[in-house]
């Protein structure tokens, strides 16, 4: 019988590209997912361990849900009740004794083992937990990935990371790097084209320090694997992330300079201006050398721009040090960014250094900060006024007649165009510009598989 399942997703974009995967892994089983956890026959909540109180956050949720299962229970019906995700692979035990309820905890490690876990969870009581880093792949027991509901999938590459930045959980809460051979790669992205994607975004906690092994014993990087995604029909678009500066290599910049599809944009995580808090965050790079990446990137393919993630109030940074951080904001012209106040993460060797940046100052360099990414942002919008710009329209607007796509900056562009051009790149001539989107008109139809810079008049002529 045809049982729902709903899956609520905390965080990262890979925690996207897990629910889908265990959504196909439970299809199988009889499991449809469902928009809401009201009447689901199983909930799972796919967490985020990276901000502060994560766990907690986890436990209200957590609360709310038990009530439904309880009122399930009184009327003879069952609810599984898991939590997956990287506060699992955290504080799975705390979760086992703090919510007995919990039918299932499971790490992002040990999800293919997710129908085994089922019916253990029929058969006894009490909770399931596996939070193992476990020899085996997840990759090589995991149903084919074809679920694509935009033109726009996300395909995991990469997991895991070795770098220790001393803020960050993610290197206990997702392991080792560990990269998927380019032949099981290369067929995925084959079949989500075939499927209907048309963007294809590669994923890895640390995307660029991808090694692929081949059959013959050789290996991929990052930039080899890409200009093999670039030959899939259908494929217009590839996006990377998340990046390591000190993993860019030059096989990587020579696909910026050589590969259409790849999108003249890039998210590359700096977190700091100074050289000194970049020591003490164990980052691996000055930002000078950043600078210098940036460069080369922009040597290579001119119309780059580029994104960022930064903390500000990092264990011992001072005024000077935070001036350093705008500086190299305003330098680079970063055109959009994450930015976080600095949160101790228990068991990270930052949470126990000396001179803790008291809360108030975080929030005004937080906020400073914000508002200079904010005007380099709209800045960087006014100046795509009257420009040709490759859109990919992705999705319904909100009046009919009306579709949303994505620039190759991600911006966001409105257009009065008809439903038919779903989920295909158009070129669009901008004509008004605001902190978050655009709005355009239609000028061509169909660009697909052409060069699609920022500003595309040379290469419609190409
Ligand atoms: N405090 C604040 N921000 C953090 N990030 C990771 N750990 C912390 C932390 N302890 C931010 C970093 C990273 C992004 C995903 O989250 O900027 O790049
Ligand atoms: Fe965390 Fe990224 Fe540093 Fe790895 S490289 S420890 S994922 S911030």
């Amino acid at each position: 019988m045809a049982k729902s399942l709903f899956i609520k997703t905390y965080g990262c974009q890979m925690n996207v590209y897990d629910t889908d995967r265990m959504a196909d892994i439970l299809a199988p089983l009889g499991y449809a997912m469902t928009h809401t956890a009201e009447d689901a026959d199983m909930v799972i909540l796919n967490t985020c361990h990276i901000r502060e109180k994560a766990a907690e956050k986890v436990f209200s949720e957590l609360g709310r849900l038990r009530a439904l299962k309880d009122a399930k229970a009184a009327r003879g019906e069952t609810m599984i009740l898991a939590v997956a995700g990287c506060v699992a692979q955290a504080a799975g035990q705390e979760i086992v004794r703090r919510a007995p309820y919990v039918d299932m905890v499971f790490g992002p490690q040990t999800y293919h083992r997710l129908p085994e876990m089922v019916g253990q969870a029929a058969r006894q009581t009490g909770t399931v937990l596996d939070t193992d880093f476990p020899v085996e792949s997840k990759f090589d027991f995991l149903p084919e990935a074809t679920r694509v509901e935009a033109s726009s999938a996300f395909l995991t590459i990469q997991e895991g990371c070795d770098k220790f930045c001393t803020f960050c959980v993610v290197p206990y809460t997702r392991g080792a790097e560990f990269s998927r051979p380019p032949r099981e790669v290369v067929a995925e992205a084959r079949r989500l084209a075939e499927n209907g994607a048309r963007e294809i975004t590669l994923l890895g906690q640390n995307v660029n320090a991808y090694h692929g092994e081949l059959d013959d014993g050789g290996q991929w990087g990052l930039g080899r694997l890409i200009r093999e995604i670039a030959t899939i029909d259908g494929v217009s678009r590839i996006r990377y992330t998340t990046s390591y500066p000190a993993e860019v290599d030059d096989q990587l910049i020579a696909a910026h300079r050589d590969v259409p599809q790849l999108m003249a944009f890039l998210h590359l995580p700096v977190q700091s201006g100074s050289d000194r808090i970049l020591a003490a965050m164990n980052r691996r790079h000055t930002a000078g050398q950043y600078r210098e990446l940036v460069a080369r990137l922009r040597e290579a393919r001119p119309d780059i721009a580029l994104s960022s993630d930064f903390i500000v109030g990092f264990p011992g940074e001072t005024e000077e040090d935070f001036e350093l951080t705008m500086s190299l904001i305003r330098d680079v012209g970063f055109i959009q960014a994450f930015s976080f106040k600095y949160s101790p993460r228990p068991g990270t060797p930052a949470a126990a250094m000396p001179a803790q940046v008291p809360e108030d100052t975080k929030t005004h360099r937080l906020a400073q900060l914000q508002g200079l990414l904010e005007q380099q942002q709209i800045k960087f919008n006014e100046t795509c006024v009257g420009r040709d710009m490759a859109v990919l329209l992705d999705r319904p607007g909100r009046h009919s007649g009306q579709l949303v796509g994505r620039t190759p900056y991600m911006q966001a562009v409105h257009v009065t165009a008809p439903d038919h051009l779903l989920g295909t790149v158009n070129v669009l001539r901008i004509y008004s510009a605001q902190t978050n989107s655009l709005a355009g008109t239609l000028l061509h139809d169909q660009l697909d598989n052409t060069r699609q810079t920022g500003s595309v008049e040379r290469t419609l002529t190409a």
